[in-house]
């Protein structure tokens, strides 16, 4: 089956093989099979099986939030009232959100999880990484990594994200599970492994020791690092060779010249930022010192729970010093080399037929027009979502 989508007024490629065109106008483009098979003037269009009118609107690549932690129950509103009036965010809420997930049973945590995964499509994420991290034993941290496998491919394991309260007088006996029997039950469900760094979760030798564990069982590697405070943690994330290290709100100096020689992506979380009233990292020194950056929304029911992708694009724009086209850079192309994936994030010809139609004739509506549903049409793998 092919799909033409045709009449489209602006086009925002980002096409790597064509660096010095990301935007195009008067465009059409065909995706066949689920990828996308021709990029051209709209005049030229090749016929196909089904057509999408967009009639004359900015189409961009779908959204590849590469940060969530969506496999949850219950919520914590009474914290982020708190936060507002001045409260800082500490990691101990965590403990909260793990008490009301073991507590919730396979369906209702499917369920919750299906309902955002439709949230996160309406808004153009086409796609989503998600964490485990609120289950914390062998079991409930093994059912979240198998639940996230059913919507994503990209699934993380984040029993480090706190130590279990079982283990609170006992952390290396706890650390000992996470690479070991747990690591073992999750690893068949999980592509990464992840570990949050903090003085109120892990410490860089912990995180160390998880994360080799995780590199040996076949994971690749992301982790938390600079929330709080410069904490170590990009330099270990640049030493292993990580993906992406994510926050990165508290960076040294020598963190930004080791992430500007490495591979490793810096992902940047505005809506965190937004959410615990905390400064926002300088994205624009970032990208002139050389470092890869994406934007993800850090989705999760704590630091931030909003998934909005085109909210952490304007906050990008307004708060963090990039332009509307880095910062729409930064959520698709920056989000797939986050996931070393080359297939999303952009619009050439092989990539996965994965975009959004905006109510917008102009991408740099996203920032314009902070707040207002601009997603007219999701389409995933060539399929127009409803
Ligand atoms: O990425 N930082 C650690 N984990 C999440 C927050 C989790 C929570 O507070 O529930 C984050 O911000
Ligand atoms: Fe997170």
């Amino acid at each position: 089956m092919s799909l033409a989508v045709d009449n489209i007024g602006q086009l925002v490629t980002l096409d790597p093989a064509d660096p010095e065109r990301p935007v195009r106008v008067d465009a059409a483009l065909v995706i066949d099979d689920g990828r996308i098979a021709w990029v051209g003037d709209a005049r030229r269009a090749p016929a196909a099986d089904s057509r999408l009118d967009a009639r004359g609107r900015a189409v961009v690549p779908g959204f590849v939030d590469s940060h969530s932690h969506l496999v949850f129950a219950g919520d914590r509103a009474d914290e982020w009232e708190a936060r507002m009036t001045g409260v800082p965010y500490t990691a101990g809420g965590i403990l909260r959100t793990v008490a009301a997930t073991r507590a919730a049973t396979d369906d209702e945590l499917r369920a919750r999880l299906a309902r955002h995964v439709a949230e996160v499509r309406a808004q153009g994420s086409t796609t989503i990484e998600v964490k485990s991290g609120y289950g914390l034993t062998v079991a409930d941290e093994q059912r979240a990594v198998r639940l996230a496998a059913e919507v994503t491919p990209e699934t993380t394991f984040l029993g480090a994200h706190v130590v279990a309260p079982e283990y609170a007088d006992d952390r290396d006996a706890y650390v000992e599970l996470v690479c070991g029997e747990m690591l073992a039950a999750c690893a068949p469900h999980s592509r990464w492994i992840d570990v949050f760094i903090d003085a109120g979760a892990f410490t860089v030798d912990e995180a160390r020791r998880v994360l080799k564990a995780g590199r040996a069982a076949g994971l690749g590697l992301r982790v938390h690092a600079g929330q709080r405070a410069a904490d170590g943690g990009v330099a270990l994330a640049v030493e292993l060779g990580a993906a992406s290290v994510d926050h990165a709100t508290h960076l040294t100096g020598d963190d930004v010249d080791a992430l500007a020689a490495a591979s490793t992506v810096a992902t940047l979380l505005p809506l965190v930022e937004f959410s615990t009233r905390q400064s926002y990292p300088d994205a624009r020194h970032l990208i002139n010192a050389g470092v890869t950056i994406a934007i993800a929304s850090d989705a999760n029911p704590g630091s931030n729970y909003s998934s909005s992708m085109p909210l952490a694009i304007a906050l990008a724009v307004r708060e963090m010093g990039l332009t509307p086209l880095e910062a729409l850079a930064a959520a698709t192309v920056g989000g797939a080399a986050a996931l070393q994936r080359g297939d999303v994030g952009h619009l050439g010809v092989g990539a996965r037929g994965d975009l959004v139609v905006l109510q917008a004739p102009d991408f740099r509506w996203l920032g314009y027009r902070p707040g207002v549903p601009l997603v007219a049409h999701t389409v995933l793998g060539g399929e127009v979502l409803a």
